[in-house]
């Protein structure tokens, strides 16, 4: 009896282990997408994964599984670009600002101070050759990059009033791994210290840091506004994100599934690109009504005592910024007439 009963398995087992040789590898297995972000999953980026997440897998039959980590759950910044250029995750969407490492000191040109006007400036770069040049420059790393998803302008916040440049005199600032953002708090008279983002949180806490600067969304997701007492409306600078897969994984993918996840991306891409503005003056409405924080807007004249001061910004960047790309994109981004200057 008993051996009847393992011949009958050994029989089925040897069946279905021959059916499964005859089947394609995508019937076997769903091909495992492993997507790794630093930012919570209520954010309009935490909200595009998840719509890529549910278009991939209902319009591949299931042939795609897409498995999200947010919030630096599975690595942070730095270390989910070494993860993905390893094959450890297949899929990212990291800040531009973070990406200079992997494809040049050219990506560091949306860290630029008052560079873009407003999120459609920033569209016209990357929606332009200018933002295909940019992602192809990856390739060398291993890195294909397929999109660009918007976020939108960072503020400052302090544990104290940051109403003018001289108010960040001997501060410490949390910063992006960006040369741009170092040369951008040097010349403010402040120290630009760079972290991961899942660790400003514990910085603040323990009076390591004064400052940081982000939008809204991320103050209020990572609950900086919980350690912060003043936040200042300065829209000084452009956050945005390039969703980048490892190389190799995309372009052995069957060519069926690759076409249908680049269509998913470019739905989430528009769904991401849609929600972002709106969340981020959400977001800044609730900082303001929840009495947390002292928020301050300045003036426009005071801004434009900002942007003079962050001119030399520029001059600096030329170091290691390209002169092509930095005058393309000051022209594309309509940049004030001061900043057009060689
Ligand atoms: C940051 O590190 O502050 C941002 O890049 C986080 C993000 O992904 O929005």
């Amino acid at each position: 009896m008993f051996h009847t009963a393992i011949s009958r398995r050994m029989v089925l087992a040897t069946a279905a282990l021959a059916l499964s040789a005859c089947l394609p590898v995508w019937a076997q297995a769903p091909i495992l997408i492993q997507f790794s972000h630093v930012v919570t999953s209520d954010t309009a980026k935490g909200k595009a994964a998840q719509r890529f997440k549910e278009l991939a897998e209902s319009r591949t039959g299931g042939r795609v599984r897409v498995e999200i980590y947010p919030n630096s759950q599975l690595y942070k910044d730095r270390e989910e670009l070494d993860a993905l250029r390893l094959g450890a995750v297949q899929m990212l969407a990291p800040s531009l600002s973070k990406l200079a490492g992997v494809g040049g000191g050219d990506f560091e040109v949306f860290d630029l101070p008052f560079l873009f006007k407003d999120h459609a400036a920033f569209r016209r770069v990357v929606d332009g050759p200018m933002g295909t040049e940019l992602l192809r420059k990856l390739e060398a790393s291993g890195i294909k990059g397929l999109a660009y998803w918007d976020n939108g302008f960072k503020v400052f916040t302090g544990d104290r009033p940051l109403q003018a440049i001289r108010d960040f005199k001997g501060l410490r600032i949390r910063i992006q791994a960006s040369r741009v953002l170092v040369a951008q708090m040097k010349t403010m008279g402040a120290e630009g210290s760079i972290g991961p983002l899942a660790s400003v949180h514990e910085a603040l806490r323990s009076g390591r840091l004064n400052g940081q600067e982000n939008v809204p969304v991320n103050i209020q997701s990572q609950r900086l506004d919980d350690l912060q007492s003043h936040l200042t409306v300065s829209n000084h600078g452009y956050l945005a994100y390039a969703v980048i897969v490892n190389k190799t994984f995309w372009d052995k993918l069957p060519a069926d599934i690759r076409t249908i996840l680049e269509v998913a991306l470019r739905d989430a891409t528009l769904y991401e690109n849609s929600l972002a503005e709106a969340e981020n003056s959400k977001a800044l409405d609730r900082l303001t009504s929840s009495g947390k924080l002292a928020v301050y807007t300045p003036t426009a004249q005071e801004l434009q005592e900002w942007r003079q001061a962050l001119e030399p910004v520029y001059q600096e960047a030329k170091d290691w910024i390209s002169p092509q790309t930095l005058s393309a994109i000051k022209q594309i981004a309509g940049a004030p007439p001061s900043l057009l200057r060689p």
